[in-house]
């Protein structure tokens, strides 16, 4: 595991007109880390993972990934330095099979570009197979070869959740950020999601940001984990202090288990 930074942000602020989402909001994370980011409804987790793909631009402060301002980059620009993510609202292409919506997302990333592939020139068979070969590996990886070929709206919630999860692995990300993975899973599918999820941040040397409600999921896999609250940073720490830490069980822990899932 390397020490350099991945991520650092500083003084982050977004305002929805009067509305503030967030504000003074800083973090840095060192490639490597697994850091959750929980926090009540309504508290500024999707603004942030917003704001960092590049989705929404802040109102002020800075985002660095791995020393470059990145600050008012686009997604697509994001994408291209290794920044993926998934969404709370799972969008997926539903008519396509699993197979190929993680294909879709490999393309423009492996060198087959539509001109390529149109005209079938002399390099694009290599590509196909190495697409082919890449989305193997993720369907294999995410469990997910059983239902390679069916439509994914024929898909049960956690396996759509799992698609989602091949596409950001698609773009060959250094960091991913994981918005609410075990959203709508049962406790089984969410034993083995904590899994995957282990696995791929062992295998891929990723760096993964992670927002949920589930505390058995953050509190299992995060080294360190940020509360927010109303758009401040409440605590940030290790999972224990962060369980003991009266204000963060006043905020969140303290909810009704009901209406932490909400
Ligand atoms: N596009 C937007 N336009 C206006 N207000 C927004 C927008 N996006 C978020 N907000 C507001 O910003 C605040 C933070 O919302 P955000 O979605 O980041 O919360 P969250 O912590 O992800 O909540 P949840 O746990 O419900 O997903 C809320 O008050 C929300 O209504
Ligand atoms: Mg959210």
């Amino acid at each position: 595991m390397s020490d350099s930074v991945c991520l650092a942000v500083n003084g982050l602020e977004k305002r929805f007109g009067g509305v503030v989402a967030l504000t003074d909001y800083d973090i840095e994370i060192r490639s490597g880390e697994l850091v959750g980011l929980i926090g009540p409804n309504g508290a500024g987790k999707t603004t942030v993972f917003n704001l960092l793909s590049g989705v929404l631009k802040p109102t002020r402060g800075t985002i660095f990934f791995k020393g470059q301002d990145i600050t008012r980059f686009r997604p697509d620009q994001n994408a291209v330095l290794g920044i993926a993510r998934t969404f709370q609202n799972i969008r997926l292409f539903n008519a396509l099979s699993v197979k190929d919506n993680i294909k879709a997302a490999l393309h423009p990333h492996m060198g087959c570009g539509l001109w390529k592939t149109v005209l079938n020139v002399p390099g694009y068979r290599r590509s196909e197979r190495r697409i082919e070969d890449k989305s193997r590996e993720f369907l294999d990886l995410l469990g997910l070869l059983e239902v390679e070929n069916e439509p994914a709206e024929n898909l049960p919630y956690g396996l759509q959740r799992r698609v989602e999860i091949g596409r950001a692995l698609a773009v060959n990300p250094s960091l991913l950020l994981l918005d609410e993975p075990a959203a709508g899973l049962n406790p089984n599918e969410t034993e083995d999601l904590i899994q995957t999820i282990r696995t791929l941040h062992q295998r891929y040397n990723l760096t993964i940001f992670l927002v949920e409600h589930d505390m058995r999921v953050i509190m299992t896999i995060c080294s360190r984990i940020q509360v927010l609250d109303m758009g401040h940073i409440l605590a940030e720490g290790d999972p224990v202090s962060i369980r003991k830490n009266s204000r963060v069980i006043a905020a969140y822990l303290g909810q009704p288990e009901s209406s932490a899932h909400a």
